[in-house]
């Protein structure tokens, strides 16, 4: 992308590879806006990323990304906020995710049927990113880029072995499952959001928007893992399954995730 000043929207910016990556591109000069989950991670942010980089154009909203109405409620309020005057949207920044350690199947408070880690890592993202998406269309043809990045995982990769497949007739864990629940509702959720994110090319194709889905590499010292010893990372890491790489269930994982939303 050119150098110029971007305005751009990263999701988890309190924590981990989110706030890093705050205070890189505000070292770069662009304006960043964070999603957070309350004011007091808001201002942990701010007062890092600014003594990091004294004059950070740095800002926060707050989000929960596994809460439908809660991510409409940003996509609304980040246009009425940022965009009304002619600005545009230059990159969004799908960083925020959770991993839940164990055995037992969390689910979202606001709807007891999705499972929180599928909720937050596959969900949320796709809805922000279609909420938003004529905007970044709209930047993409006036200024002739815009930019989707996906925090992924190569985790993605663990779907050849057998214990961690993924059930595709079963994304929110609702049957019982013999094997952990906490790696397995985490690598459902990233394998989604890649199936859906590569379901979205087409879509795009005609447009200067580009669309990334990338793995950040093992990164100890982020609170991903606070909630385990670190077995996520355990694992014979394997190519994508085939299954994965088809284009016609890449296209339904997108439909799947947007029917969830209707
Ligand atoms: N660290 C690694 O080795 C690694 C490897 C591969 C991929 N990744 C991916 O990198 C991204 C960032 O992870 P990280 O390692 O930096 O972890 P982290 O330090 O735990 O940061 C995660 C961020 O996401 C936010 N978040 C979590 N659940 C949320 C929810 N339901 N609604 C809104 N925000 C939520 C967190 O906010 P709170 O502080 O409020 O929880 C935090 O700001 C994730 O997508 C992760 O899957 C990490």
């Amino acid at each position: 992308m050119s150098e110029d000043k971007k305005l751009m929207l990263l999701t988890g910016g309190n924590s981990g590879i989110g706030l890093e990556a705050c205070k890189i591109l505000c070292e770069r000069g662009h304006k960043i806006v964070a999603t957070v989950r309350s004011d007091e991670k808001g201002a942990h942010c701010l007062s890092e990323v600014k003594s990091a980089v004294p004059d950070a154009d740095i800002h926060y909203m707050i989000c929960e990304m596994s809460d439908v109405d809660s991510v409409k409620k940003l996509a609304e309020e980040f246009k009425s906020t940022w965009l009304a005057d002619g600005q545009l949207l230059d990159v969004l920044i799908n960083n925020a995710g959770c991993y839940f350690d164990g055995n037992d199947r969390h689910v979202c408070s606001t709807n007891e049927e999705w499972e929180i880690t599928f909720a937050t890592n596959a969900i949320g993202p796709i809805l922000l990113t279609d909420l938003l998406i004529e905007n970044l269309k709209e930047t993409a043809s006036e200024k002739g880029e815009a930019r989707i990045v996906m925090v992924n995982s190569t985790v993605t990769t663990m779907e050849e072995i057998e214990p961690y497949q993924t059930d595709f007739n079963d994304l929110m864990l609702a049957k019982p499952k013999t094997y952990k629940n906490g790696i397995r509702a985490y690598k459902n959720s990233k394998v989604a959001l890649m199936m859906a994110t590569l379901g979205m090319l087409d879509e795009l194709k005609d447009t200067k928007v580009t669309l990334n889905s990338m793995c950040p590499g093992p990164i100890a010292g982020t609170n991903l893992f606070r909630s385990n010893a670190g077995d996520a990372n355990k694992g014979n890491l394997k190519e994508p399954s085939p299954q994965c790489a088809d284009r016609e269930k890449q296209k339904k994982m997108i439909q799947v995730i947007r029917d969830m939303l209707k």
